[in-house]
C-alpha cells in the first residue's frame, strides 16, 4: 500500500497496530503519522516505533489519505469539531469501541469514506483480530486494500452492526480473560517449584499451542479435551476442579458484564 497513513491517538492499540504495521513490511516508517496531545510522550513513541509525530490532529489528517480513530470513544466528539471540515475526500477508520457506521454517520460529513474496524491488542504479532463492520461507505478497491494491510495483522472476518459488540467483546477484551488465566496457571507451576520466568513461557506457549491446534484441526474443543483425558488419569481430576469452580459459567459472566455494562 502507497498511502499515507495517520493515527489520531497513540495509546495501546495504535501502538500495537502501528508496531504490526512495521513489523508486516506492508508499510514503512515513512507513511506513518500520529497525533497525541501529550506531544512529549508522542515524540518519545515517535522516535521507538518509527513513524512522524504531528503537533495537531488538523496537521495529522492533512498529511494521511487514510485516518485511523484511535482515541477513547468518549474523545471522539471533540476530535470530529476539529477535523470534520477536513474529512470530504479522505478515508477514515475508526477503532473505538461502540462507534459504529450508525453513530459516526450523523457527524460526518457527507464525502467521507468510513469503515468501522474492531481490532485487538495481538495485532503487534501478527497474531490479532480485525473485525469488519459489514456497513461501511468506502469504495470496494479501497476497502480490500484496507482489508488486505489489516489482514498482516491477523485474522480478518467481517461482521453485521449488530454482532460488532459480542464480536468486540470476545476479541478485544479476550486477552486480558486469557492474560488471567496464563497468570493464575504460572502462579500454580511457581507454587509446585517452578522459576517464574520459566512459568509463563511454558503457559504462554500452552495457551499458544492448545488454540493452535483446535484452529488448525478445527475440532470440537470438548474432542480435544477428551483426547487429553484418560479414564481415571490425572487430567480429569483437574477438569472436575475447573467445574466445581465455575470456570465455564465465570467465562459467560465476564462477557455478560461486558456486553450489559453492569458494574
Ligand atoms: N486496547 C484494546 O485492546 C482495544 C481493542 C479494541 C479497540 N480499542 C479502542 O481503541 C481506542 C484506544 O484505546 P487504547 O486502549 O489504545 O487507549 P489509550 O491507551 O488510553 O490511548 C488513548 C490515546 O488517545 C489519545 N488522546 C487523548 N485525547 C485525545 C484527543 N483529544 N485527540 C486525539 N487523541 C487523544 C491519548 O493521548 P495522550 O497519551 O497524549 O493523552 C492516547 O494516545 C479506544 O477507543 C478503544 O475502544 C482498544
Amino acid at each position: 500500500m502507497e498511502q499515507t497513513i495517520g493515527f489520531i491517538g497513540m495509546g495501546n492499540m495504535a501502538q500495537a497496530i502501528v508496531r504490526g504495521f512495521v513489523r508486516s513490511g506492508k508499510i514503512n516508517s515513512r507513511q506513518l503519522f500520529a497525533y497525541a496531545p501529550h506531544l512529549d510522550k508522542l515524540r518519545r513513541n515517535a522516535e521507538e516505533i518509527g513513524f512522524t509525530p504531528c503537533p495537531s490532529a488538523g496537521e495529522l489528517v492533512l498529511a494521511s489519505d487514510v485516518c485511523i480513530m484511535c482515541c477513547k470513544p468518549y474523545q471522539i466528539e471533540g476530535v470530529l469539531q476539529e477535523i470534520s471540515p477536513l474529512l470530504p475526500g479522505r478515508v477514515l477508520l475508526s477503532v473505538a469501541a461502540g462507534w459504529d457506521y450508525a453513530k459516526y454517520s450523523p457527524l460526518l460529513p457527507a464525502a467521507t469514506r468510513f469503515q468501522f474496524i474492531m481490532p485487538n491488542t495481538p495485532a503487534m504479532t501478527g497474531d490479532g483480530v480485525l473485525l469488519f463492520e459489514a456497513t461501511h461507505s468506502l469504495e470496494e478497491k479501497e476497502r480490500e486494500e484496507i482489508m488486505d494491510l489489516f489482514g498482516s495483522l491477523g485474522l480478518v472476518r467481517e461482521l453485521p452492526s449488530q454482532l460488532m459488540g459480542i464480536g468486540g467483546t470476545i476479541t478485544g477484551c479476550g486477552p486480558a480473560f486469557v492474560d488471567i488465566i496464563i497468570e493464575a496457571f504460572a502462579d500454580a507451576a511457581v507454587k509446585y517449584g517452578l522459576a517464574r520466568p520459566l512459568a509463563y513461557e511454558l503457559v504462554s506457549q500452552m495457551v499458544l499451542g492448545s488454540a493452535r491446534l483446535q484452529a488448525v484441526t478445527g475440532k470440537h474443543p470438548g474432542q480435544l479435551k477428551d483426547e487429553v483425558c484418560s479414564p481415571g488419569g490425572t487430567t480429569i481430576l483437574g477438569v472436575e476442579a475447573l467445574e466445581k469452580a465455575g470456570l465455564r459459567a465465570a467465562c459467560m459472566g465476564a462477557v455478560e458484564a461486558v456486553m450489559t455494562g453492569k458494574r
